[in-house]
């Protein structure tokens, strides 16, 4: 996978997903040793190059690089020169002209990564834009759901929430759909995309209906930041007829766990006592996010063909 690009969940194939889950496998158990650092990427430069605000997504890629050895450079759009209006394509440029062997891009538009890697010579992987994709995120819930039931294939996942709005939904859709899960999503009817069925979903209206028999529950976070207008009467409606409770969660099945990709709405699309509950692996989908990003450093960081040069001009120099 060394100098391919992961703009989107589509860009990688069953193969691919499994030899990226494995190799999170492996990550996870330096995370469990005192000194959490291996060499394997000693001497190459790792961009995190973040125009919209993140937590978990910029950290976790921070961490993965570094335990991985890299040199690991944070750009943030607010302290850039961004705010002296330099256009992103300029800001590109400069990245690339720095040499960095991948370039890690979050934007609020989608599509930017890819206009992004389209000018860059080193990879680039999607760490989210706009309503578009958010694939380390669905490799990371893809990992935790295999952890927490032993497979995927053949499980029922149902997501809820703001599915219009998410890139979130949209990644892990492809995801596990092509992991061989059965996907149920529910929304009210102004956040269900039309025609999202082509993409091998079930839609539902009801919330009950979506989570009978499920074996995984993800919530979705309400997008505030790009809703327009109102899709719902009011968030105390919403949360009525969306939020999980336990005592909704009561028709899914006995063992059903809970996710969410955070920041949480709390008391919205989330009751208290389930976001902390047993049920809950958000704090493992976390946990997980810095193992399945060092997987996908080591896996794809590297500019084949400036490696090649690299190596000959080694051997002429011998
Ligand atoms: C998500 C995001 O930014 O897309 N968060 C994350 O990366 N963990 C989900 C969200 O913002 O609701």
């Amino acid at each position: 996978m060394i100098g391919r690009d992961l703009l989107s969940m589509e860009d990688l194939s069953r193969e691919d997903i499994e030899k990226i889950l494995d190799t999170a496998a492996h990550m996870q158990e330096i995370g469990q040793r005192a000194v959490k650092k291996v060499p394997s990427l000693r001497g190459r430069t790792i961009v995190n190059l973040f125009f919209e605000s993140s937590t978990r997504t910029r950290m976790s890629f921070e961490i993965a690089g570094k335990r991985l050895s890299a040199d690991v450079i944070n750009f943030s759009a607010s302290s850039s020169s961004l705010s002296k209006s330099e256009s992103i394509m300029d800001t590109a440029r400069t990245v690339d002209a720095m040499d960095p062997d991948l370039v890690v891009v979050r934007h609020k538009v989608a599509g930017v990564p890819k206009i992004i890697a389209d000018a860059l010579s080193a990879p680039v992987i999607n760490a989210g834009d706009g309503a578009h994709e958010h694939p380390t995120q669905a490799l990371l819930d893809m990992l935790t759901v295999k952890q927490a039931k032993g497979r995927i294939a053949g499980l029922t996942v149902t997501i809820v929430g703001d599915v219009l709005h998410s890139r979130v939904a949209r990644s892990n859709i492809y995801g596990f759909i092509k992991m061989g899960a059965e996907v149920r999503i529910a929304a009210p009817p102004t956040m269900l995309p039309p025609g999202i069925e082509a993409l091998g979903v079930k839609a539902y209206t009801s919330l009950r209906q979506a989570i009978e028999g499920a074996d995984v529950v993800m919530m979705l976070r309400i997008q505030m930041e790009r809703l327009q207008g109102a899709l719902f009467p009011s968030v105390r409606e919403y949360s009525e007829t969306f939020g999980l409770s336990r005592t909704k969660l009561r028709v899914a099945k006995p063992d059903c766990i809970v996710m969410h990709p955070g920041p949480i709405n709390r008391g919205v699309e989330l009751s208290h006592e389930l976001a902390d509950g047993g049920e809950s692996v958000i704090l493992e989908q976390v946990r997980n996010g810095v193992a399945l990003r060092m997987a996908l450093l080591y896996l794809f960081t590297g500019r084949p063909s400036k490696d090649e040069e690299v190596a000959a001009l080694g051997e002429e120099t011998k």
